[in-house]
């Protein structure tokens, strides 16, 4: 297990937290990493910061998060990895897609001069919308408290995404499978990052699996080819305890 002291600890919303810690290592832009809170649980997490002072941006959901977003600076935090496929380099023009605090794993990709469309619930929950360069982002709001009102769709049609050399996006599963199947019939590079239960991270329990993917192996990118066999997608996922359940 792999252990750090926070450094910095800044509130990006009201339920999202980005904790800063130096740790000397090469994690690429899409791996994830195993985060450990002592006595409660252990939880994939994406590196929102990759540089020599590394970050996790975590939202609140539950019993694991909230304990790991009380920590504060100069206490230690807990990991294991890098694991998984890194999102491919990016070649050109590259629009990122990110909902809620799915931004949090493209976050490391929005300074090689990315554009951006960040869907979220309400205006506090869009992330890092002020780090693109001047013009380069949109916005969606469900309750339309900024930007467009409306889903993800509503912002991918006000796209040309064929302009775009290389789309990434992350984000809600639901969120996730109406960009992939507005995208399917179009001529884009695209790549996913999908959310499944780990357990190991390792490829040894297949609580992550999907299709006969591991999701912690073979994932948690994948490209258009790849989800367009993959007819758990969008559909079923296992829980916990290992039972399929129909994706919310
Ligand atoms: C590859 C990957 C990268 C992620 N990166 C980030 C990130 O950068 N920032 C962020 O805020 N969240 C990220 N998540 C989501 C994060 O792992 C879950 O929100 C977290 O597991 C919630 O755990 P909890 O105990 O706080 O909540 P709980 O109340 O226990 O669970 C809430 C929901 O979180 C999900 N969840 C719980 N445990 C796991 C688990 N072991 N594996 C997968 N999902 C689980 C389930 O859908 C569950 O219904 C990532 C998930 C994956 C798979
Ligand atoms: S999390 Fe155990 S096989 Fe992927």
């Amino acid at each position: 297990m792999i252990h750090a002291d926070i450094i910095r600890k800044e509130k990006i919303s009201p339920t999202v937290f980005t904790l800063y810690f130096h740790w000397n290592a090469t994690v690429l832009p899409g791996q994830f990493v195993m985060v450990w809170a002592p006595g409660t649980g252990e939880i994939p997490m994406s590196l929102s910061h990759l540089g020599k002072e590394k970050a996790f941006t975590i939202k609140n959901y539950g019993q694991t998060s909230d304990k790991l977003i009380n920590l504060e600076p100069g206490e230690r935090i807990f990991f294991r990895g890098p694991y998984g496929r890194p999102f491919s380099a990016s070649k050109g023009k590259t629009l990122l897609i990110g909902g809620g605090s799915g931004m949090a794993s493209l976050h490391p990709l929005i300074k090689i001069g990315s554009s951006g469309l960040i869907a979220a619930r309400t205006k506090d929950e869009l992330l890092f919308m002020d780090e693109f360069e001047a013009g380069k982002v949109i916005a969606t709001t469900d309750d339309g408290s900024f930007g467009i009102k409306g889903n993800v769709l509503a912002g991918l049609k006000q796209l040309d995404l064929e302009s775009f050399d290389m789309i990434y996006a992350c984000g809600p599963e639901i969120m996730l499978y109406s960009v992939y199947n507005h995208l399917k019939d179009m001529k884009v590079d695209a790549e996913l990052s999908l959310e499944r239960m780990m357990k190991c991270g390792i490829g040894v329990c297949d609580s992550c699996s999907i299709n006969g993917f591991q999701l912690c192996m073979d994932g948690p990118t994948f490209t258009m080819d790849q989800l367009r066999y993959m007819n758990e997608f969008g559909s079923e996922k296992l829980t916990f305890s290992g039972k399929r359940v129909k994706v919310p």
